[in-house]
């Protein structure tokens, strides 16, 4: 192998290894890695989709989004230059590194936000994300093909009656809570799922409730409120696979922008994941879009601890050198 083959190569490896961080619906990190010469491919593993809850695969391909971007994020703070394709079938997505550029200190930051990014299901404070800082956010969205739509009083109301009632489903569903008690809660020695330490001890009392995954956490969640909590939908323009898979890449760019900006974001994916309330968000749109998912956006106590990390497969389980 050349030297260049061989800097691609570590480059691409050391870009899957950092996907690794990448969040998922229910930690479940549903993507798998194949180095191949000269580029990285990414492919969904139907083994860790969500069969009851996730039938049509949009939170298994909004994760392997997730994950796709926090690789490109990786190679970008090594100064590669590269391409993306997104056939979006059997593989995912292709990346493809060109060139070495001067390496931008902005790069250098979101790379460290890998590291630093957490669900924090605690109540947030009173202190309201500044007008300032959600334009920000709605421009990162923007620049990563999706959109961020902040819903006024009026939509937070319907967003809260949106949850409860997929939430009510999700609950009368067995099948669909033995799976999930299969991935969240108590003392899990897998490396994947949410352990009861990333789980509230009780689910706060707040106007748009945070998902009851049915079962008892750890984490001191504090006693605000969500008054001062802003609530948006990220959305796009399509509903195909590759539409998800960006919407994926355009969740984690937001995720690690707030993080960035010291601001809590919580996904709240319950009500994309039933039909009706899918339905719901999509005419808070006025029918312009597709939601992706509903976000709830908020500055954390500093005195409360951050929940700690969540438990990652090993690489030599995800990334496959060929
Ligand atoms: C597509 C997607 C949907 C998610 N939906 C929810 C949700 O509805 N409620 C929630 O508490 N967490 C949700 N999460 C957060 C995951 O549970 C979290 O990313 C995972 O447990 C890994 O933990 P970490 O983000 O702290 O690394 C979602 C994450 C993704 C990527």
């Amino acid at each position: 192998m050349s030297e260049h083959t061989d800097e691609v190569t570590r480059a691409l490896v050391q870009a899957a290894d950092a996907a690794r961080f990448a969040p998922s619906i229910h930690n479940t990190q549903p993507w798998r890695w194949v180095v191949r010469a000269g580029r990285l491919e990414l492919f969904g593993v139907s083994e860790r989709q969500l069969r009851e809850q996730d039938p049509s695969g949009r939170m298994l391909l909004l994760s392997c989004g997730t994950a796709l971007h926090h690789a490109q994020v990786a190679l970008v703070a090594e100064g590669w230059r590269h391409e993306v394709k997104r056939p979006a079938g059997d593989p995912l997505a292709t990346i493809r590194p060109l060139e070495r550029e001067a390496i931008h200190p902005e790069a250098t930051r979101h790379f460290q936000m890998l590291q630093v990014r957490r669900t924090d299901r605690r109540t947030v404070t009173d202190d309201a994300v500044p007008q300032e800082t959600l334009g920000h956010l709605v421009k990162v969205a923007e620049d990563h093909g999706a959109h961020l739509h902040v819903l006024d009083r009026d939509q937070v109301i319907e967003l809260a009656a949106a949850v409860d009632q997929s939430q009510r489903a999700q609950d009368s569903d067995e099948r669909l809570r033995a799976e999930q008690a299969k991935w969240v809660g108590g003392d899990r020695d897998e490396n994947t799922g949410i352990p009861a330490s990333a789980l509230p001890e009780e689910v706060p009392l707040t106007t748009v409730a945070e998902r009851d995954f049915q079962t008892s956490g750890t984490l001191p969640a504090g006693s605000g409120h969500d008054h001062a909590a802003t609530y948006a939908v990220l959305y796009g323009t399509g509903d195909d696979a590759v539409d998800w898979l960006r919407g994926g890449e355009a969740l984690s760019a937001l995720w690690l922008a707030a993080t960035e900006q010291a601001v809590s974001l919580l996904p709240l994916s319950g009500p994309v994941e039933i039909p009706s309330t899918r339905q719901t968000l999509r005419g808070m749109l006025s029918g312009t879009g597709y939601p992706f998912l509903a976000v709830r956006l908020g500055t954390l106590d500093p005195a409360h601890s951050a929940p700690p990390k969540t438990p990652r497969l090993p690489a030599g389980q995800v990334i496959e050198i060929l």
